[in-house]
């Protein structure tokens, strides 16, 4: 088992050849699948729903990490924990219109981890009366909604701190970050304490999706880009 693992996000992948591309991105070392589900309300783009979650999950065996950009995460839950979601993870800003306290309950009793994330303007504190509930704790690197985005390296406070209290409290949630990382950003993220590395544009958009990942764990340079 790797010490950090990797999540490509399907966001940058060839939708016109999903199957293949999974099962490149499968050969090539992924750990998880990071599916960005956008609804045009909480972000400013529209991506995918259930349906094609539910499409993916026939198409392979590893852990689906869905990552809900919309309102009412509540309400749609139970159609992502439907369709083969392994980990749920969603936002804590208000504009995300839910109970928060109970979409993370409804995820873990669905049987999924339960995760929990915030954007780069939100600040750490929104999240740390629900650290004791979740399994998992997302820290946004660029505002949600577009991939290819450049990273915030301001974010790397609140994996550190994320990090401290998860060590000084004994608690046991997973760490991970999403948007803009490349091989540089993610050696940041991972001496910070992060230990899921969502990546889409540097896996995808390369000719060598194995050499990209193993430059995502820092085991060796990047490639070229495609
Ligand atoms: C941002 C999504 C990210 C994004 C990452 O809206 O949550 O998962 O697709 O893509 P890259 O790695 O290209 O920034
Ligand atoms: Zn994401």
């Amino acid at each position: 088992m790797p010490s950090v693992l990797i999540a490509p996000s399907l966001l940058a992948a060839d939708f016109a050849h999903l199957s293949s591309d999974l099962e490149r991105v499968t050969a090539a070392g992924a750990d998880w699948l990071h599916l960005d589900i956008l609804d045009g309300q909480f972000v400013d783009n529209i991506s995918f729903g259930p349906g094609i979650v539910q499409t993916i999950r026939g198409l392979t065996s590893l852990p689906l990490d869905v990552h809900l950009m919309i309102e009412r995460a509540d309400h749609y839950v139970p159609r992502f924990i439907e369709a083969g979601a392994n980990s749920i993870t969603v936002h804590v800003e208000p504009e995300a219109k839910h109970e928060i306290g109970r979409t993370l309950r409804a995820i873990r009793e669905g049987g999924c981890r339960a995760g929990l994330t915030l954007n780069p303007e939100t600040p750490f504190a929104f999240v740390e009366p629900h650290l004791p509930n979740i399994d998992l704790l997302l820290i946004m690197t660029v505002h949600p909604g577009f991939g290819g985005q450049s990273f915030r390296p301001e974010m790397m406070e609140k994996v550190r701190r994320a990090q401290d209290l998860r060590s000084s409290l004994g608690m046991h949630y997973a760490l991970e970050v999403d948007g803009g990382i490349t091989a540089e950003t993610a050696r940041a993220c991972i001496e910070s304490g992060a230990d899921v590395i969502v990546a889409g544009t540097a896996i995808f958009k390369t000719n060598d999706y194995a050499a990209a990942i193993r430059a995502l764990r820092g085991e060796e340079p990047a490639p070229t880009k495609s």
